[in-house]
């Protein structure tokens, strides 16, 4: 064991000490964040989780513990025993020209940059090699350097307090919850695969050859059977797998603060969360939350932004304008119409930003969303748009009345179905206003995202739109049989500048309704029993009304911390091809282990 540690605790975190401390005998510990060597003195920054404190080792006061010093390197890991002492306190004090040195000696830039440490005692607990970057926020350093070496890159203030950030709302989280009822109860990670849903990951039981669990994706079903079993108000911060084509918003592995309740209606859940954002917003960033929460229906959503995740931050909205365009005589518009679209405008207000380039590129942007074309035009004097011609003057001034343009406004036009004109206006929408800087950064903008639909039907394909045993609303349960495309469900999610930060739902409790919603998705009977029997068993005792909702973790804690990708908040992330660089995982295993698991793998492996 170090002699240091045998004798001295840690006294104060490198980031505590303040002018007030002046005087005292102090024990810090830490990495050491830079030196500067002054000859007679050298200046160490200090690192650990905290901050960075200024420490001193004078030849004059002890020579050994400058000759010690002198050998320090960055990243050496040291603990030291010292006197805080006000900076530059050897200074004449009342001399003018010695204050303002004083006053130049503080670094406004760290809390502690009033103080310095000046060492007594030093011990070096470990040498470090040069580390591959530079351990400081905003080097410019390969992102796959960063994750090979996480473990530095965790050492940047920055990852550092995003992850602090985290811990606190973790522990909020779990006071809230516990405050407000809540039991914290564990689910299993390894689970039988049951089809719809993200994709799963699969993992071999040796001891039950040929067969297969998978890594959970949620909780979702033995939550449910904990309301059955009577364990109301459920909570569990939980990690979720699920195999998906990855992005910044999305990890394989990621973290649910999962929840569920019995004997509630959707106001009951939604007023209960609400108060813990509250509590988040309050506790972690130290802001007042006004409660209600905004709701709007994915109707209006689509309809007005173009997604069912809209970023209220940006005040743009999208407007039908199908009915003005009839009989245009503009082919691609008419085209559109004949095949059941619809032509949607977004208006944008008269914005010197807004130039001829940015409008050219839109046609191209367009493309990523199956557009064919995006037209856009000026308002001039008089009513006329300069750019797209042929328009009847009735028409467009209808138009242009209906969006709401004024002279100098810019409108953009896309004709398409309904989904790829709304998404692809919804797109453009915030497109521009990133490119306009038309989004109000400083803002939090909440709401929750009510009555979508329950089934998503593609092309004759029906599925669940958020998973099988999401209630539909009671007026709509006639239609499952006969128009399950128009039922809308019992389900919201709460959308937070732009991004889906949680969903949820009230269930179905009744087998009879659960196995027509099975129906409607075309699971048969067979198959609901072989997939699901054991839900539909436990429905038959008793089970009580109740909902839930699961928040990503990862997603608010983003959002939070204001970081700009989600692995930011992450102590250990998979890359976009779901690698972790460090450890270098995925690999291949041996033949031995195969064997044991009875799985043999295929010759000719794709090359990616
Ligand atoms: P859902 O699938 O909507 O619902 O997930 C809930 C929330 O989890 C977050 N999330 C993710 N975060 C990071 N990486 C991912 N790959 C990822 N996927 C989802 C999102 C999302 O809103 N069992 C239901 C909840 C319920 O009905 O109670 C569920 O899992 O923020």
């Amino acid at each position: 064991m170090s002699v240091f540690l045998a004798t001295h605790e840690r006294t104060h975190s490198c980031g505590a000490l303040r002018a007030s401390d002046a005087g005292k005998r102090v024990v810090l510990t830490g990495w050491v964040q830079n030196y500067r060597d002054h000859g007679e003195r050298i200046f160490i920054d200090l690192r650990d989780r905290e901050g960075v404190t200024q420490i001193v080792a004078d030849r004059e006061r002890i020579a050994a513990i400058h000759a010690v010093a002198d050998q320090f390197r960055n990243e050496w890991c040291i603990g030291i025993v010292g006197e805080v002492k006000l900076r530059g306190q050897q200074l004449a004090k009342g001399v003018p020209g010695e204050e303002r040195k004083l006053k130049a000696m503080t670094n406004t830039k760290i809390q502690t940059g009033e103080v310095e440490v000046w060492i007594d005692e030093v011990e070096v607990f470990s040498k470090a090699d040069t580390p591959p970057f530079a351990i400081e926020d905003d080097v410019d350093t390969n992102d796959s350097v960063r994750l090979k070496y996480r473990y530095l890159d965790l050492r940047r203030p920055r990852l550092q307090r995003n992850l602090v950030m985290r811990s606190q709302i973790t522990r909020t989280t779990r006071d809230y919850l516990a405050c407000t009822g809540f039991l914290e109860i564990e689910t299993p990670f390894m689970v039988k695969y049951t089809p719809g849903g993200a994709r799963n990951f699969l993992v071999p039981s040796r001891l039950n050859p040929g067969n297969f669990y998978a890594l959970a994706e949620s909780p979702q079903i033995f939550k449910q059977l904990l309301m059955v079993a009577g364990y109301d108000r459920y909570f569990q911060i939980v990690r979720c797998f699920r195999d998906e084509d990855l992005r910044n918003e999305r990890q394989p592995e990621f973290t649910q603060i999962d929840i569920e309740m019995s004997f509630v209606n959707e106001k009951i859940l939604q007023t209960t969360m609400e108060g813990l954002m509250a509590k988040l917003w309050k506790d972690v960033l130290g802001i007042e939350l006004t409660l209600p929460l905004r709701r709007m229906t994915f109707a209006e959503a689509m309809d007005k932004y173009g997604v069912d995740k809209p970023d209220l931050r940006l005040d743009l909205i999208l407007t039908d304008v199908t009915e003005g365009f009839k009989g245009s005589g503009i082919k691609f518009i008419d085209d559109a119409i004949a095949a059941g679209g619809i032509v949607k405008a977004l208006r944008i207000p008269k914005n010197e930003k807004f130039t001829r380039a940015l409008i050219d590129e839109l046609p191209n942007f367009g493309k990523q969303y199956g557009l064919k074309g995006v037209t856009t035009v000026r308002l001039q004097e008089g009513g006329v748009w300069q750019g797209l011609k042929g328009v009847p003057d009735e028409a467009r001034a209808a138009i242009t009345a209906k969006v709401g343009a004024q002279v100098g406004d810019a409108i953009v036009f896309v004709a398409d179905k309904w989904k790829v004109a709304n998404t692809a206006l919804g797109g453009i929408r915030l497109h521009l206003g990133d490119k306009l800087g038309l989004i109000r950064k400083n803002e939090w903008q909440f709401m929750w995202l009510t009555d979508p639909p329950l089934f998503e039907v593609d092309e004759g394909e029906i599925a669940a739109a958020h998973h099988p045993f999401t209630s539909p609303r009671t007026e709509d349960e006639d239609m499952l049989e006969t128009a399950p495309e128009k039922v809308l469900a019992r389900a919201y999610d709460l959308v937070l500048n732009g991004v889906e930060v949680g969903g949820g739902s009230i269930r179905i409790h009744r087998s009879d309704l659960q196995a027509r919603a099975f129906k409607a998705l075309r699971i048969s009977d067979e198959n609901q029993r072989a997939k699901f029997g054991f839900l539909l068993d436990a429905f038959k005792f008793g089970p009580p009304p109740h909902g839930g909702i699961a928040f990503g973790l990862d997603r608010l804690a983003m959002l939070m911390t204001g970081a700009e990708y989600m692995r930011d908040v992450i102590a250990f992330p998979k890359t976009q091809k779901g690698s972790d660089l460090m450890t270098d995982c995925p690999t291949p295993v041996s033949a031995k282990q195969l064997d044991e698991l009875f799985i043999q793998v295929k010759p000719d492996l794709p090359v990616k």
